[in-house]
């Protein structure tokens, strides 16, 4: 074997067990954090004899050539629109090559390790092996450390090696220098009056057109089909068609709550339920003492909103087999679904703070979400809470983007409020990625806004970046029932399921009509067509990091997108 030579990077180790084959091979660090991240405490050694389990990213074959199908099969003028992949079409762009499973393989074996195979398209390895065994693998030391604020801890290090001759092979080996903190959802909350009577809530019809007063303090789903125009009638083609809304960390949306929700705020689909997937340990004791606020907001904005439309609730328990919470493991569990309960539209409602996520992480996800969309599923995420400082209002001294919105093959959904014309609610997740570039659907758009705010905030953002969010819905006082009660909400958390529920009714006519799902949905919603379906927001901004945030203004801007759509224009749009 041949030894290639290198520069000794910073935190270089050599492999120094005695007579180990692994000697003869030249490590370098392949990822390493320079420090150990705020909010993480060192938390001592950990046994050499404990079983830790490791994931093996392989380098996806052909990786470019999915991005340019996904994009055909996704942009309206391109001839392949609609012609989505199926699972197994898409693996063979997302296959290792023979020459990366056998590179791996063979540094593997020659440690006496066997790899199983935990992907579909079999670019995921698993081994299992004692933290000693790991240590000589990838000649590192592993530490226990601490989430402080959660007090969580988990087994990490700061720099790991690989031999240098399977850099080209190997993405990342994780969990190893991935310090990612609990995923962030919880809407917040307010209680309103609890145990109202129904007849408190019901309403004289406005007149056509418009919105009903009471809609700028509180709303529910009547309000959003005034707002929005969506259809009240019930969807005919259900059987094709699932909403699925992932929940994660355990929690479950609970039954009980939807029908106290559907009874007072939308009782013409009374009786409505939702089916339940769940991945890795996902919960569902249906005790509405454990109810989950985040999960019964969504599940009651998609089953208790989109007429008809059949909803998956997909439960994500607290034993992910990725870093990031189970993002990823969703991801497989869909594309193994079949076809007929597989969702056309994925709502999320959790994030993260994108300097949280190693870019190898962040890449692969995204990587993941355009495997969704090459099968037609619209993948949408919440774009936080926080404004320009992110998921949830902190302190910083450089805007926080959110992820997975900053990749370009999901849709990320900020926040509006107000009755129309509405304005920004400046809790709305915006700004630029600093992990992926502009996409070219929207270089226009972010290049005429960085244009129309001249030096502002220059050093704070990221101006060659993706910009998020692309859309903004409603994200104040939204009514939700929730362990037996009644509260008000607010967050992206409201607009993401709403404009899921928006998605998936749109669906359901275009399968009417004998069209393909909308699957991948920017290059529609940033072509003309998709674009005339939106009202533009104008006003408001979405202040945080001790600056007054970015203001919303004519066209695309960092606040909300191209700004609130509507569902008749969006049938428009795809020409129906
Ligand atoms: C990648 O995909 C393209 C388009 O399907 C195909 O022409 C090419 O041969 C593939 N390359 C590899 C290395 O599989
Ligand atoms: C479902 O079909 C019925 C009967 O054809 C029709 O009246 C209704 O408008 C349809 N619903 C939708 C959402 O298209
Ligand atoms: C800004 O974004 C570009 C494009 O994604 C990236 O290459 C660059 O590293 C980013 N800059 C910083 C400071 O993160």
């Amino acid at each position: 074997m041949r030894l290639i030579s290198f520069i000794l990077p910073l935190a270089v180790l050599l492999s120094v067990s005695n007579g180990n084959p692994m000697s003869r091979r030249a490590m370098v660090v392949h990822e390493s954090v320079p420090a150990v991240p705020s909010g993480f405490a060192h938390a001592g050694t950990v046994s050499p004899s404990q079983e830790l389990t490791l994931r093996i990213a392989l380098v996806q074959s052909n990786i470019t050539a999915l991005q340019e199908k996904t994009y055909a099969v996704s942009d309206p003028a391109n001839a392949l629109y609609g012609q989505y992949l199926t699972p197994e079409e898409v693996a063979e762009y997302v296959k290792p090559t023979a020459e990366t499973l056998s590179a791996v393989s063979g540094w593997l074996s020659e440690n006496g390790i066997t790899a199983k195979s935990v992907s579909p398209a079999g670019d995921l390895l698993q081994i299992s092996l004692p933290v000693s065994k790991a240590e000589t693998l990838l000649a590192t030391q592993f530490s226990s450390f601490t989430h402080v604020a959660s007090g969580t801890t988990s087994i990490r290090t700061l720099a790991y090696s690989i031999p240098a001759s399977l850099r080209a092979h190997i993405q990342f080996v994780h969990p190893t220098i991935a310090f990612v903190p609990p995923l962030v959802s919880k809407p917040g909350l307010t209680a309103i009056n609890h145990k109202r009577e129904p007849t408190n809530v019901v309403r004289a019809s406005p007149t056509s057109g418009a919105v009903s007063a009471s809609c700028a303090k509180t709303v529910n789903p009547s309000c959003l089909q005034e707002m929005y125009g969506l259809p009240t009638a019930k969807a005919n083609n259900s059987a094709s068609n699932t909403l699925g809304v992932a929940g994660y960390q355990g929690e479950f949306a609970n039954q009980a709550d939807l029908s106290l929700f559907l009874s007072y705020l939308n009782p013409g689909l009374k009786g409505a339920t939702f089916s339940l997937m769940t991945v890795d340990g996902g919960e569902n004791t249906q005790t509405i003492s454990e109810a989950g606020d985040e999960a019964d907001l969504d599940i009651e904005y998609t089953a208790g909103l989109a007429a008809g439309v059949p909803v998956t609730f997909i439960s994500v328990g607290y034993n992910p087999q990725d870093d990031v919470g189970g993002f990823m493991d969703i991801v497989t569990a869909i594309l193994a679904e079949p076809a007929a309960t597989r969702p056309t539209v994925l709502s999320t409602s959790y994030g993260f703070n994108e300097n949280d996520v190693p870019i190898s992480v962040a890449v692969e996800m995204c990587n993941a979400y355009m495997q969704l969309g090459a099968v037609g599923i619209s993948v949408l995420f919440a774009s936080g809470d926080g404004g320009v400082s992110g998921l949830q209002t902190t302190t910083c001294t450089t805007f926080v983007p959110t992820t997975p919105g900053g990749c370009p093959f999901v849709t990320s959904v900020g926040g509006s409020t107000g009755l129309p014309p509405q304005v920004a609610a400046s809790l709305s997740g915006g700004g630029f990625s600093n992990y992926f570039p502009t996409p070219s659907f929207q270089g226009a758009d972010v290049s005429a806004y960085i244009a129309s705010i001249g030096g502002e905030y220059s050093g704070l953002y990221n101006k060659s970046g993706r910009g998020i969010p692309d859309v903004a819905l409603q994200a104040e006082d939204v009514e939700i029932a929730w362990t037996d009660s009644l509260y008000l909400v607010g967050g992206t958390s409201c607009a993401t399921p709403i404009f899921a529920s928006m998605v998936a009714l749109v669906n359901d006519r275009l399968i009417a009509a004998g069209k393909p799902v909308l699957g991948y949905l920017n290059p529609l919603l940033y072509s003309p067509a998709g674009r005339a379906a939106f009202t533009d927001i104008t006003s408001g901004s979405n202040p945080g990091c001790n600056t007054n945030g970015f203001s919303a203004s004519v066209g695309w801007d960092p606040v909300t997108g191209l700004g609130t759509p509507n569902f008749e224009l969006l049938l428009t749009a795809v020409g129906l």
